[in-house]
């Protein structure tokens, strides 16, 4: 898989089109992504299918003809793909495209508001073109940021970070703030946003060049890499003589990282808990047993909170309000990295559970 790590900053939209539909044409090719079989512990090819079909151009009322740019690749897909009830309670359906986050650009339109050209997000899944209802998408102003935050620092990965930060973690000036997966497309965000708070931040990632960028770019306080720590108690140690203890842990990954953080929370902390990623490849199904660690909650009258993005929705553009000026502004850091190729998708997916990436994962048509 080729992997390119480019600063968003230099990603100008461009207008390429692979096919482009003529007065004269009815169909065109379309590929797509299909779940097929349910992954037991890696994401492989063998789970999907790649298929080719004619799609017929021909539009209803209010909908339009979009070809796919951008794709967003995102840990909640392996979530879908549990055998048990999740966010939802049934699995993402066989048989079916992958169903995701697209930022695309419309081919053809019978939807007022929307022309030829225009850039839009849709939640239209793993296809190279689709026929979208005007109510399921959102245009996009190239010349405000672009096109890509859609899908990261201005989409879902902004709101939840902004969300599950001010409203379940509610950290204070000079408060010490703990982000795990901190080198990802939430994590980035919550540690710059926590700094904006005035809070005192350690980040932790994989690997010392992760590090290096919390801290350097990202102004981390502290950052710790838990590759390099074979146990909770090592971890925790050198979480402890970084910090002396802990506010508000924004937990992205649980496992061994937060069996480290959790008993060294201070009195009333607060446990944001957005995600759960060294879980999902198989352990949401059959989980190990951590230690118990729930007495620290107890002593330090802490509060421990899941956080789903989804419950944000309908504040989203206040999110937007607040955040988009810093990033026209270049106060913050969105970083993406965007991999090539509509048939690198699984491949992409999965690499999410190696930590290849920096920021916001996507795949470019
Ligand atoms: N609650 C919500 O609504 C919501 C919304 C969006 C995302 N999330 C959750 O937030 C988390 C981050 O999502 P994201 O989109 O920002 O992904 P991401 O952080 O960009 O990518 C995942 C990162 O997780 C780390 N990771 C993977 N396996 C790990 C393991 N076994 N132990 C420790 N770290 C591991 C890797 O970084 P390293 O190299 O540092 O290991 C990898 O780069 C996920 O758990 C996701 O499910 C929740």
């Amino acid at each position: 898989m080729q992997v390119a790590l480019r600063d968003a900053k230099s990603i100008v939209p461009s207008s390429h089109s692979p096919i482009v539909p003529t007065a004269a044409m009815t169909t065109l090719s379309q590929q797509q992504w299909i779940y097929r079989q349910q992954p037991l512990a890696q994401i492989t090819t063998e789970h999907y299918e790649l298929v080719e079909r004619q799609l017929d151009t021909g539009l209803g009322a209010d909908e339009v003809l979009l070809a796919a740019r951008y794709f967003s690749v995102d840990p909640y897909m392996r979530i879908g793909q549990s055998g048990k009830p999740t966010y939802d309670a049934e699995p993402h359906p066989l048989n079916t495209v992958q169903q995701g986050g697209v930022v695309g650009q419309v081919l053809a339109s019978n939807a007022a508001g929307y022309a030829e050209g225009d850039w839009v997000y849709s939640y239209s899944g793993w296809q190279t073109h689709a026929k979208v209802h005007a109510s399921g998408l959102k245009l996009l102003d190239p010349a405000q940021a672009p096109v890509t935050t859609a899908l990261g620092v201005l989409g879902m990965p902004g709101r939840t970070a902004w969300f599950g930060l001010t409203e379940s973690g509610r950290p204070h000036a000079g408060e010490v703030v703990v982000v795990s997966g901190a080198a990802g497309a939430v994590g980035s965000l919550v540690l710059q946003f926590a700094k904006r708070h005035g809070a005192r931040v350690l980040g932790i990632a994989g690997g010392r060049a992760k590090c290096d960028w919390l801290r350097d770019t990202l102004g981390a306080d502290w950052a710790i890499d838990y590759k390099v720590h074979d146990s909770a108690d090592s971890l925790g140690a050198a979480i402890r003589a970084a910090t002396g203890g802990v506010d508000v842990y924004f937990d992205n990954v649980g496992g061994m990282v937060t069996d480290a953080v959790i008993p060294l929370i201070n009195r009333r902390a607060r446990i944001v808990i957005c995600g759960q990623i060294s879980q999902y490849s198989g352990g949401l199904d059959t989980p190990e047993l951590g230690p118990r660690l729930l007495h620290h909650m107890l002593y330090q009258r802490a509060t421990i909170q899941g956080m789903l993005a989804r419950d944000y929705v309908h504040r989203m553009d206040e999110m937007v309000r607040i955040v988009a000026p810093w990033v026209r502004a270049g106060q913050i850091v969105f970083e993406e990295t965007v991999v090539d190729g509509f048939a690198q998708l699984p491949a992409a997916l999965n690499s999410l559970f190696t930590g290849e990436h920096r920021g916001k994962l996507l795949v470019k048509a």
